[in-house]
């Protein structure tokens, strides 16, 4: 009987290994100095009609040189353009990137993201080792400092891999950046800043990324858990039998049917007096549609990216706390998973809520609105907060109308909605406001105080979910469609992007700052 035995062991010990757990995700590393550095590939940032190019630390013969490439080549410095050429004797470079950032004052962070990106695709087909990148062209410090940290950032976020899975994962990129920047103290600062916020996005694509039965409500909070404590982050995480207790019967209704119970994840950031900012994301770790089962193979499949909202909130609260930003923040997750069994909830359900008002479940596929109803309440009645967004890929009927441009809005604070659209324009993660006036009774119930479902669509999820939050300033936000994209495009890999995390964290800050 030994060997059985042995075998056993041996199956429960690589069981355990695929725990869920965080890991690093980058290899790059970054450094500033003022310095030229040795390197395999020196990248030279070049603004829009240099003209001849007047690099001061260089030797006439290798001016000349360059200057008579980008004569040939054409080469403008038009934002986003690049010319690689070999380079010249004598310096300490294999080859020579130059890489065109347009006028410096007019180039977005966004588009010096974008750029950043398509440098770091661009050298991953290389095998250089060290890259050294020269912004002397840009003079002005201030653009210096925020265009060199912009490209830094957009070519981290690049280069995440969801590679957690392959038994022979493909290395990641793993070069050394040195940039000779012209304010090196205040480019450090920057980039800690924006490498904090990169490593929410991370966590929101891995948790976005999970398959279903990996991520489940609570391995989702266990994982948020070990990303966000060490950080300072104070985090709750309560059972189903607490759900229950508190009376949250329309979170718990949802995972009625599965051995994996419903939780609700707390994520507090007290970096600032006064009542808290809350960030409710829907985190229903998979979307099977229940009763109403999804039918179509291709829309059930992706329906473990249904966890996106949850995970950009985890990711904002690490962001946050990453940044030390002066803001009280908690975010708020309920966690479900939609599935069928002899338990699970029936289309005609009654369930009641938090709030003690009833809910007549009309479709049981319309279940983020039903988790997100007790996230929300607890928000304002637990945590008291002052403010509330919501973040969920909620409906359909929102990729209908705004496909993945833009995200849906609906909120009656324009305060809230200018800062959203502030924020979104400046990340792209781009927010649009749809009315929710005129929109009151679409989710009546004959039998119960509302109905989960109503139409159109999207407003029927913003209506419901909008008596949740009673009189606290509330914002709802409808990703559907916006988490995951099948290729890799500009600051993203393929697969989940973190969509979310950018918009929610200067979010909070503009909005922090509008009320002090
Ligand atoms: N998670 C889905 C919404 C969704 C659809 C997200 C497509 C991403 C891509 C949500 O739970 C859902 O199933 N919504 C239904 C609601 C309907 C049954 C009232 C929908 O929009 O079809
Ligand atoms: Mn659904
Ligand atoms: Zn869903």
């Amino acid at each position: 009987m030994k060997k059985p035995l042995l075998w056993c062991a041996a199956a429960l010990i690589s069981f355990s290994s695929l725990a869920i757990t965080p890991q690093p995700f980058l290899q790059t590393k970054v450094q500033f100095s003022q310095s030229q550095q040795q390197a395999d590939i020196l990248v030279l940032l070049v603004p829009e009609k240099s003209g001849e190019l007047n690099l001061t630390q260089w030797s006439r013969a290798s001016r000349t040189q360059i200057n008579r490439a980008i004569q040939v080549a054409e080469f403008t410095g038009k934002s986003g353009s690049k010319l690689e050429i070999i380079a010249p004797v004598g310096l300490d470079y294999g080859r020579i990137v130059l890489l065109g950032v347009g006028e410096p004052a007019k180039l977005s962070r966004a588009k010096a993201e974008e750029i950043g990106a398509s440098l770091s695709t661009h050298v991953n087909a290389t095998s250089a080792k060290r890259v050294h990148v020269n912004s002397q062209l840009i003079s002005d410090t201030a653009l210096n400092t925020s265009m060199s940290t912009a490209l830094a950032h957009g070519m981290e976020l690049r280069n995440y891999r969801f590679d957690r899975f392959k038994s022979k994962p493909e290395a990641r990129p793993a070069q050394q950046y040195s940039w000779q920047v012209a304010d090196v103290a205040a480019s450090q600062a920057r980039y800690q800043q924006l490498h904090a916020l990169a490593q929410g996005v991370f966590t929101a694509r891995e948790l976005t990324n999970l398959p279903g039965s990996n991520g489940y409500p609570e391995a989702f909070a266990n994982y948020a858990h070990e990303v966000l404590a060490p950080l300072g982050v104070k985090v709750t995480i309560l059972g189903p039998e607490q759900v229950k207790a508190l009376g949250m019967g329309s979170l718990y209704g949802v995972s009625q049917g599965s051995d994996k119970k419903a939780h609700l994840l707390i994520a507090h950031w007290p970096g600032a007096e006064g009542q808290p900012i809350a960030l409710v994301g829907k985190g229903n770790t998979f979307d099977t549609g229940g009763y109403n089962l999804k039918t179509a193979a291709a829309s059930i499949l992706r329906m473990q990216t249904d966890k996106a909202g949850g995970a950009a909130v985890v990711g904002a609260i690490q962001a946050l706390a990453g940044q030390q930003a002066a803001v009280n923040v908690v975010g708020v997750v309920p966690l479900s998973i939609n599935m069928i069994s002899g338990d699970a909830q029936l289309p005609g359900d009654v369930v009641t809520a938090g709030d003690g008002s009833t809910i007549e479940v009309g479709n049981t596929d319309a279940e983020g609105r039903l988790i997100l109803a007790d996230g929300i309440w607890y928000a304002r009645e637990h945590l008291k907060a002052r403010a509330i967004v919501d973040i969920a890929t909620l409906t359909g009927a929102k990729v209908g109308a705004l496909g993945s441009v833009y995200s849906a809005v609906f909120t009656e604070h324009s305060d809230i909605e200018q800062t959203l659209h502030q924020a979104g324009e400046l990340v792209q993660e781009r927010v649009w406001r749809l009315p929710l006036a005129g929109y009151e009774t679409i989710t009546k119930s004959r039998i119960a105080d509302r109905i989960n479902t109503g139409s159109p669509g999207a407003q029927a999820g913003a209506i419901f979910l909008k008596h949740f939050a009673g009189d606290t300033p509330w914002a709802h936000i409808d990703m559907a469609g916006d988490a995951f994209s099948d290729s890799a495009k500009g600051i993203h890999p393929e697969g989940a992007n973190g969509y979310g995390v950018r918009l929610l964290t200067e979010w909070v800050q503009l909005y922090q700052q509008q009320a002090n």
